[in-house]
């Protein structure tokens, strides 16, 4: 068990969203690290599951540059679409990570499978997957869900990736349309984040 407290971390991801995100939820004691200084590629995710690819990403960045690191993987998973794009939500954007090429291919989808899918409830969930690895040791890696279902349309120019398209439980917006604030205190990355407080 890792009973020290944490004062500095790299966080291992090249998607600006998630850097944004992360740094907001730590505490500003911690010297927070990210991958731009080190200029570093993302490694091949070819794990199973979110958990899988998020320890890939810690470990990796934390063996390339020494400092002990938190990564996330992260995706939404859609009930009907067999829990698509799930692990493959940022591959669903293509070479060059285009979010409005990801969210057609969920209309498209969505379409293919059911032509009347507007007047429905679309279950959806995003998923998160937090790690801490120092070298090649997992230190701790949680998960946390948020769930909700899918817009008719896109809306809202906040956040990133699907965040146009998903709406909330009990909400109207979609994250797309609410203040980065109130979707960082409901969101999946906030849920797994819970979890790993103690180590931060
Ligand atoms: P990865 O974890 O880097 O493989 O990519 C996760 C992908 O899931 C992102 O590129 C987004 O498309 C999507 N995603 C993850 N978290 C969020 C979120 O909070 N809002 C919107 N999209 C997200």
């Amino acid at each position: 068990m890792f009973k020290q407290k944490i004062n500095k971390l790299l966080i291992g991801t090249n998607n600006r969203g998630k850097l944004r995100e992360i740094r907001s939820l730590l505490p500003k004691s911690i010297k927070i690290y990210s991958t731009s200084g080190f200029n570093l590629k993302s490694p091949v995710e070819n794990g199973k599951t979110f958990e899988e690819n998020s320890l890939i990403k810690s470990k990796y960045f934390s063996k390339k540059t020494g400092l002990m690191c938190l990564a996330d993987d992260s995706g939404l998973e859609i009930d009907i679409l067999n829990k698509n794009p799930g692990i493959y939500s940022a591959r669903w954007g293509g070479k060059y990570g285009d979010f409005g090429k990801a969210i057609k291919r969920v209309y498209n989808s969505l379409n293919k499978k059911d032509k009347n899918w507007k007047n429905k409830k679309i279950k959806a969930k995003f998923i998160c997957a937090l790690s801490i690895s120092y070298l090649n040791k997992k230190i701790t890696c949680v998960v946390g869900k948020v769930e909700g279902y899918i817009s008719n349309e896109p809306k809202g120019k906040n956040g990133f990736g699907y965040d146009p398209i998903f709406i909330p439980l009990k909400k109207r917006k979609t994250f797309g349309e609410m203040k980065p604030s109130q979707k960082y205190k409901m969101d999946h990355r906030y849920q797994a984040f819970k979890k790993i407080r103690k180590f931060l």
